[in-house]
């Protein structure tokens, strides 16, 4: 398939189902975010902040989603997916410009986020957008398996 081209936006009313199934799609992977199944889809898109919450659209199609978590410091935390079979095409890195242009526009000083060290494709996108290890949480996760996963600390000072 060519390379489509993505429209990033602001998530609105109209969009929470699409955002719960793609969430639990990838928590299904259970591999690159901390949620594991099993999720309840109707909860979760009733429950889904919007505010904050930016979508990457192919067509009609929400494909992705990228949500700052604002603090009161003056920093926002970051959670992001897109939907696998939309991976390798861009639609990661056109959210994250977004998402760092609206942290810049709100007077944010610094966006963080937390990713599994084996999350190779995560890392990269974050590295090519500046942000930096900051740090390891040792045995952070616990899985539904019982594993113990780690997490590294990444931030982007604005
Ligand atoms: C991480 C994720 C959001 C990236 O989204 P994406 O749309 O595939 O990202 P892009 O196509 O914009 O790729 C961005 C960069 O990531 C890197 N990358 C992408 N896929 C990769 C892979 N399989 N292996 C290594 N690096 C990869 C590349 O550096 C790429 O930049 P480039 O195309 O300029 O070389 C996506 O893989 C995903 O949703 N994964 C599951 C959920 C998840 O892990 N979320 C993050 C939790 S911290």
């Amino acid at each position: 398939m060519a390379d489509a081209p993505f429209q990033i936006r602001p998530a609105h009313d109209g969009d929470r189902l699409p955002l719960a199934v793609i969430f639990a799609a990838v928590a299904e992977e259970r591999d690159g975010i901390a949620t594991e199944p099993p999720i309840d889809i109707e909860v979760r898109a009733a429950s889904w902040t919007l505010d904050g919450t930016l979508v990457a659209v192919a067509g009609a199609e929400i494909v992705g989603s990228l949500h700052i978590d604002l603090s009161r410091y003056g920093f926002g935390e970051i959670g992001m997916a897109v939907a696998r079979e939309w991976r390798g095409r861009g639609a990661g890195s056109a959210l994250l410009a977004a998402a760092i242009e609206w942290a810049r526009e709100r007077g944010l000083h610094k966006l963080t986020l937390a990713v599994f060290p084996h999350n190779e494709a995560a890392i990269a996108l974050y590295r090519k957008f500046g942000f930096v290890e900051e740090g390891r949480r040792v045995k952070q996760i616990r899985r539904a398996s019982g594993e113990l996963w780690d997490t590294v600390e990444m931030g982007l000072l604005l």
